[in-house]
């Protein structure tokens, strides 16, 4: 049961509006033929489904791989380490790579991705994001495509979870207080 009031930010409407509109950005940035998109676990997995969806209806046939990856981000020993918990099944090389999140905020694990994917000789790789929370970027990086700037708030839904609650939500909301 829900026991947060959430506020909804962004709805399942306009969500849908701007995922298809972001699969005609990919298609016309080039990401054509030989297209794999990587959704990132756990919190890309909604976006990246209505996107692939979306890419279909503007004519891309992509194959899609799924990556875990867990950043240590404590505010005192902020090494920015990663480690991918589970990995690509996927050879990358040769292939245009979209790698598909939900939120880019410090950017560092997602500055990860990128480099561990061009390091396996990917082609291309670009970062597709459905939220882009700019005020706390600590890595040098930026998406190629992005559904909305967030506020500065904690959102949920749309796959974001808070302490694993509220995935499901086909909205995006901001957690605003007990009920
Ligand atoms: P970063 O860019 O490496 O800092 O990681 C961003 C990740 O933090 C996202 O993929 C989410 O998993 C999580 N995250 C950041 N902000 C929020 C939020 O407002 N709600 C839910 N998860 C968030
Ligand atoms: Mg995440």
């Amino acid at each position: 049961m829900n026991e947060h009031r959430i506020d909804v930010l962004f709805t399942a409407e306009a969500i849908a509006a701007r995922i298809a509109g972001l699969a005609t950005e990919i298609r016309e940035a080039g990401f054509r033929e030989n297209v794999l998109v990587v959704a990132v676990l756990k919190g890309g997995f909604v976006f990246a489904a209505d996107l692939i969806r979306a890419l279909h209806g503007a004519g891309v046939s992509p194959e899609v791989d799924f990556m875990s990856l867990s950043s240590y981000r404590d505010g005192t020993a902020s090494s920015g380490t990663v480690t991918v918990l589970r990995d690509l099944e996927t050879d990358v090389a040769g292939r245009n790579v979209l790698i598909v999140d939900d939120i880019l905020e410090s950017g560092r694990t997602l500055a990860y991705a990128v480099r561990l994917l061009e390091e396996r000789g990917a082609a291309r790789v670009a970062l597709a994001v459905l939220l882009d929370k700019p005020g706390h970027r600590v890595a040098a990086i930026e998406g190629d495509f992005v559904g909305f700037t967030c506020p500065d708030l904690f959102v949920v839904g749309f796959g974001m979870d808070m302490g694993h609650a509220y995935r499901e939500l086909p909205y995006i909301g901001h957690v605003v207080a007990a009920k």
